[in-house]
C-alpha cells in the first residue's frame, strides 16, 4: 500500500508518497480504510526532528489523527463491525491507505459530521479535555482565559470552558474577535493590541494553548489558587514541582493521553449541539505540502483536514 513519510528530518519538501508494508489484524483491533488524517503541529514538530528520542527513528509516516472505515475486526473485539466509521489518534503515522488500530482507543464518528471532518476532532479535543477537566478542573461560576482559543485545540478549550458552567475571555488577533464570540466568548483580548497578562481582569485558570508564556509571566492575573496550563512541556515538567512549592497559584502541563471514555464524551458532545468543530480548509493528500504550509503558519482557524482515500494511488 501507499504512505506519506520521510526519511529525513526538515522541511515539507521531504515528505513523499512511498509504499509502506500493509498493516496485519491482530487482537483487540481493527482495520480500516482510512479516509482522512487531520494535520497537527505534531506532525510537523516530527517531521522537523524537534520531538527529542521520538524522532530518532525513520522512515516515519506523518499523521496522529484519522477517520476511516473499519474493512477486518480483529479477534476479541466485541463493540465494532465491519462498515463502521471510527475516528482516532495514534501517537504518529496516520496518511496510509490502511491501518491496525487498537479497538478500545477508537470510537465511531458523530452522527451529524462526515468523515473528513471528523478525523480532525481526536488529538484537539482530548488535549482540551485534558486541560479543561483533569488539569484545571474548571467549575461553573469561575473565570476561565484561552490564549491561542483559535487554533485547533484553543477552539475546544473555549467550548468546554463555557459549557462547565465558566466565564470565558479569549485570546487571539483581531483577526478572529468577531468569530470568538459567535463561538459564545465572553470577553476576547486581540494579542496584537492588548497584553493578556496585565489588566484588571482576574482568572480562576489560564489555558495557554498557544503555549507561549508561562506561570511567572500569568501570576498577575491568576486569582489565589489559580491553576496556568501550558501544553509545552520543556521546561515546566522540570520546573513546575519546585515552582508549585513555593506558590499557592500552580503550573500545570497537560500530556495527552489517549482516553477512549473522553472521546466517547466529546462524540456526545458534538452531537448534542454542544461542540461545534471548526475545519479551516480540507485539501487532498497531493496538496499535503500546502496543507502543512497553512497550519506551520500558525493562522489555522480551527483546523485542517487532507483526504486520503482515492489520492494516494
Ligand atoms: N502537550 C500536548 O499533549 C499537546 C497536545 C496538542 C497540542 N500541543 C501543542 O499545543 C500548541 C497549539 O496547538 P494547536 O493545534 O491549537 O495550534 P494551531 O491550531 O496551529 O494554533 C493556531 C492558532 O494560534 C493562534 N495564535 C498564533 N499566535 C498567537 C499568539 N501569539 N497569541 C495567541 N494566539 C496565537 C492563531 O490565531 P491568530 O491567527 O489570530 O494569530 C491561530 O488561530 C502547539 O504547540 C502543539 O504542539 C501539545
Amino acid at each position: 500500500m501507499k504512505a506519506i513519510a520521510y526519511k529525513k528530518h526538515g522541511g515539507r519538501e521531504h515528505l513523499k508518497m512511498m509504499d509502506w508494508p500493509e498493516p496485519k489484524i491482530k487482537r483487540g483491533h481493527v482495520k480500516i480504510q482510512v479516509h482522512s488524517i487531520g494535520l497537527n503541529p505534531l506532525d510537523y514538530r516530527m517531521r522537523r526532528g524537534e520531538m527529542g528520542p521520538l524522532t530518532l527513528f525513520g522512515p516515519c509516516m506523518t499523521g496522529s489523527d484519522f477517520s476511516g472505515t473499519i474493512i477486518e475486526v480483529g479477534q476479541g473485539v466485541q463493540n465494532f463491525s465491519v462498515g463502521d466509521e471510527i475516528m482516532g489518534k495514534r501517537m504518529w503515522g496516520t496518511a496510509a491507505e490502511r491501518l491496525v488500530v487498537a479497538a478500545n482507543k477508537v470510537t465511531r464518528i458523530p452522527s451529524n459530521l462526515d468523515l473528513a471532518t471528523a478525523a480532525t476532532i481526536p488529538l484537539v479535543a482530548l488535549t482540551a479535555y485534558q486541560m479543561v477537566h483533569e488539569q484545571a478542573k474548571v467549575q461553573t461560576g469561575q473565570h476561565v482565559i484561552v490564549n491561542g482559543a483559535s487554533g485547533g485545540v484553543g477552539t475546544y478549550a473555549a467550548q468546554l470552558a463555557k459549557h462547565a458552567g465558566a466565564t470565558v475571555t479569549a485570546v487571539t488577533s483581531y483577526r478572529n474577535m468577531d468569530w470568538m464570540s459567535e463561538l459564545g466568548a465572553d470577553h476576547t483580548i486581540d494579542y496584537t493590541k492588548d497584553n493578556c497578562c496585565t489588566g484588571e481582569a482576574t482568572y480562576d485558570a489560564f489555558l495557554d494553548c498557544r503555549s507561549n508564556l508561562s506561570l511567572n509571566k500569568v501570576k498577575g492575573v491568576l486569582r489565589p489558587k489559580g491553576v496556568y496550563v501550558t501544553l509545552e512541556p520543556l521546561p515546566s515538567l522540570v520546573k513546575d514541582p519546585f515552582v508549585n512549592l513555593l506558590s499557592s497559584k500552580k503550573s500545570r502541563v497537560v500530556l495527552l493521553q489517549n482516553k477512549q471514555n473522553q472521546l466517547l464524551e466529546i462524540k456526545r458532545l458534538i452531537e448534542a449541539g454542544v461542540l461545534k468543530t471548526f475545519v479551516h480548509a480540507q485539501l487532498p493528500a497531493k496538496e499535503i505540502g500546502q496543507a502543512f504550509e497553512i497550519l506551520e503558519s500558525k493562522r489555522t482557524r480551527g483546523k485542517l483536514s487532507v483526504k486520503i482515500l482515492d489520492e494516494l494511488g
